[in-house]
């Protein structure tokens, strides 16, 4: 049964909740599948789906189209739609893009920063939000970590406090020492979630082609449960082999399809 926004807020101090990423319609049935409470179609796919260089590149209609094929393949999870890059610069523009989003399929929307006048917007118009702070990599120069120094780690904590009062019903806490997400994930009654912040948050988050090894390259924080391209070099050296060499298709096994096509 879908989660709601309160579900997760009253889950806070309960149990840690686990979500991931996704992009597709079948990942995210095999998401959804695996009792994942919450999926992130995140703006990240432009990274590690699309191959840009940064979120930046990402627009409102990417996201409405892998919103809507995750929507197909999770019809009972709660999706988080993320809002790309300068489509949240202000309340109405938000407001505009939002109902996008949520029309494609997604239950809530996410946006990177402490823009409570955009966050109260939303809210008041009856979108769910949640916020996220830390390493923002909409505008951020580098992928380091953030919250380092006593002041700019009081700046994220500012910050996350800011996108509680503003009606987030959850925040994504990205790349920050773990002493300061816990001290975040105490100070807040809305469930913090993880990335790179250590193990004293309400939830973690993984991008889902981190976890599957689907990619040439992840994040020291992230950990790979598999290695998947591993297995699609494998699959396509094989296939090719085995067309070159005549020993696929043979004319022995025929029509063994499971699904009857
Ligand atoms: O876009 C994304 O996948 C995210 C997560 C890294 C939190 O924002
Ligand atoms: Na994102």
């Amino acid at each position: 049964m879908k989660m709601s926004p309160k579900d997760f807020v009253a889950r806070k101090g309960t149990k840690p909740i686990p979500m991931l990423t996704a992009y597709t319609c079948p990942v995210a049935r095999s998401v959804e599948q695996a009792g994942v409470p919450i999926i992130l179609v995140g703006d990240t796919v432009g990274m590690v789906e699309m191959g840009f260089d940064s979120t930046r590149d990402v627009t409102i209609e990417h996201m409405e189209y892998h919103i809507g094929a995750v929507r197909r393949g999770a019809k009972s999870t709660h999706i988080i739609g993320d809002l790309p890059y300068r489509t949240d610069r202000d309340p109405e523009t938000a407001l505009e893009n939002a109902r996008r989003l949520v029309n494609a399929g997604a239950d809530s929307v996410k946006l990177e920063g402490a823009n409570t006048q955009v966050i109260r917007h939303l809210v008041e118009h009856n979108i769910p939000v949640v916020g996220h702070t830390g390493l923002l990599p909409q505008t951020a120069e580098n992928f380091k970590q953030v919250g380092r120094t006593e002041e700019d780690a009081q700046r994220v904590m500012d910050e996350a406090r800011a996108i509680e009062a503003a009606g987030a019903f959850m925040v994504v806490l990205e790349h920050i020492p773990y002493p300061l997400a816990r001290a975040i994930t105490h100070a807040l009654t809305i469930p913090t979630i993880g990335i790179g912040a250590g193990p004293d948050c309400d939830g973690q988050v993984l991008v889902i082609n981190d976890a599957l090894g689907l990619g040439d390259y992840w994040p020291p924080f992230s950990k790979q449960y598999a290695y998947a391209s591993r297995t699609v070099l494998q699959v396509a050296s094989e296939f090719s082999e085995e067309v070159e060499s005549m020993k696929f298709p043979n004319n022995i096994i025929q029509f063994t399809g499971t699904n009857g096509r």
